[in-house]
C-alpha cells in the first residue's frame, strides 16, 4: 500500500515526516525523495537490522534523525518536533526479512532458534515465554491473538513437551501443533495462528499501538496527517476505535479520513498485502 500511504501522507518538500517502522525502507525512500532534500524525516525501528540499513543509507544525510527505538516511545524520542510533525506512517507487523530470516525464529516455515524477538536485546524470546508460561496464559494468548481453536490443546502439549525438553526451534514447535488433532484450516499451515499469535504477544505489539497512538495525534501540526496499516483485525479494531474517539469527542483534534485496502493488482504480485488495511486522520488547527 506504498502509493495509498504516501498519498495519505500528504507529503510536500520542507516538512516533517516520521516513519516509525523503517523495515527495509521502501516507505521512508519515497518519503524522503518527497523532502527534496529539506524538512526533516525521523525513522524508527526497533530491529537493529534494519537501524542498521537505516544508517548505511541515510547516516550521512542532514534531514534525517534514526532512533533505535520502539515507537512506543515516539514523544521522547521527537522531543523537539512534537506539535510540529507534518506526517506520521505506522506499517504495522514484520518485515519480510524478518519473516524469511530463519536465524530471527518468526516463521514456521524455515527451521530456526524459536526466538521471534524484533529487538533481540528486549524482554524473553518465545522459547523462554513458552518454558515457564502456565498453559492457561499460552492458550489466551493463541486465542486473543491468532484466533486459534485449538488453543487450549496446543497448550496443553506445549506443557507436556517441554516437561522431556524445552522447545528451542521453530520446526519442533511447527511439527507440535500440526500433530495436535482439532478444526484445521485448509488454506493455511496449522501453525500459522500460533506463530502470529506468539509474536504478537512477545513483542508487546498491542501495547506498543496503544501507547504511540496518543502520542502520534500529539506530536502532529496542524493539518498533519497520521496513517496506519495494519495486517490484523485486532491492530485496525484498536486504531478505528481510537480514531474514532478522537475525531467524536466534545473538541476533537483529528478528523478521520477513508479507510483504503490494497487494489487487487498488489494484492496479486504481493499476497502478503491481501490482509492490509489503511486507516488515516488529518489533526484539525
Ligand atoms: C511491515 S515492516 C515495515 C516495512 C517498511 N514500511 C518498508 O517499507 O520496508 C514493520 C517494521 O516495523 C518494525 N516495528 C514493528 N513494531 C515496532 C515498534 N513497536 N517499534 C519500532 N519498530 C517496530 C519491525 O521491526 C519492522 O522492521
Amino acid at each position: 500500500m506504498c502509493d495509498e500511504a504516501l498519498a495519505a501522507l500528504g507529503l510536500r518538500p520542507g516538512g516533517c515526516y516520521v516513519d516509525a517502522t523503517f523495515g527495509r525502507g521502501g516507505h521512508a525512500a519515497r518519503i524522503h525523495a518527497a523532502l527534496e532534500g529539506s524538512g526533516r524525516l525521523h525513522l524508527f525501528d526497533q530491529d537493529p537490522e534494519a537501524i542498521a540499513v537505516a544508517r548505511a543509507r541515510y547516516g550521512e544525510a542532514a534531514n534525517v534523525r534514526i532512533h533505535a527505538a520502539n515507537f512506543a516511545s515516539l514523544a521522547q524520542a521527537l522531543a523537539d518536533d512534537v506539535g510540529r510533525v507534518d506526517g506520521i506512517l505506522i506499517d504495522l507487523g514484520v518485515s519480510s526479512p524478518q519473516l524469511d530470516n530463519a536465524e530471527r525464529g518468526f516463521s514456521f516455515s524455515h527451521d530456526g532458534p524459536l526466538d521471534m524477538r524484533m529487538n533481540p536485546s528486549a524482554g524473553q524470546s518465545a522459547a523462554e515465554w513458552l518454558a515457564q508460561a502456565e498453559s492457561d496464559d499460552i492458550a489466551d494468548v493463541l486465542w486473543r491473538f491468532g484466533d486459534e481453536r485449538n488453543s487450549r490443546r496446543i497448550a496443553r502439549r506445549i506443557v507436556e513437551t517441554r516437561q522431556t525438553a524445552p522447545l528451542t526451534r521453530t520446526r519442533e514447535l511447527a511439527e507440535l501443533i500440526a500433530k495436535v488433532p482439532g478444526p484445521r484450516s485448509k488454506h493455511h499451515h496449522p501453525a500459522t495462528r500460533s506463530f502470529q499469535a506468539i509474536r504478537i504477544h512477545i513483542n508487546g505489539e498491542m501495547s506498543a499501538l496503544e501507547a504511540a497512538l496518543p502520542q502520534a495525534v500529539e506530536a502532529l501540526a496542524p493539518a498533519g496527517r497520521l496513517v496506519v496499516i495494519s495486517f490484523h483485525s485486532l491492530e485496525d479494531r484498536m486504531v478505528k476505535r481510537y480514531l474514532r474517539n478522537e475525531g467524536s469527542a466534545d473538541a476533537p483534534r483529528i478528523k478521520v479520513l477513508k479507510k483504503q485496502f490494497p487494489s487487487d493488482a498488489e494484492c496479486a504480485v504481493n499476497p502478503r498485502a491481501r490482509s492490509a488495511m489503511l486507516r488515516s486522520a488529518e489533526r484539525l488547527p
